[in-house]
């Protein structure tokens, strides 16, 4: 399942970031998009150590493709959602995404 979120141009103006809550099927996803390095990251807008929203407790480091929860520290690489430090050993769930010709982006549920 494909669910159409916005365009790369909107994600742009809203400084690269953006929260969103998705309904899939009988769910409800609080996502956090990102464009960092020329890639769309979609992920949990929550930190896996002590569930907090990221949007608002975050940093994007481009320079080593990650984003650092500014509660307690926590650090996660951006292509895979492992933790790069040892404030928690959970990853955080990063979700696939699809970008049509029109510049739209697709958040894909498996
Ligand atoms: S809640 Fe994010 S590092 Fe602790």
């Amino acid at each position: 399942m494909n669910i159409k979120l916005c365009s790369i141009d909107d994600l742009k103006k809203s400084n690269s970031i953006k929260e969103l809550s998705v309904s899939a099927g009988e769910e409800t996803l609080e996502l956090l998009m990102i464009y960092s390095n020329g890639n769309i990251i979609i992920m949990e807008n929550s930190c896996p150590h002590e569930k907090i929203p990221l949007y608002e407790n975050s940093v994007i480091a481009e320079e080593d493709n990650s984003i650092e929860c500014v509660n307690h520290g926590a650090k996660f690489n951006l292509t895979s959602g492992a933790p790069l430090n040892f404030v928690t050993n959970r990853k955080l769930k990063l979700y696939k995404n699809y970008i049509d010709e029109y510049g739209n982006i697709y958040l894909t549920i498996l």
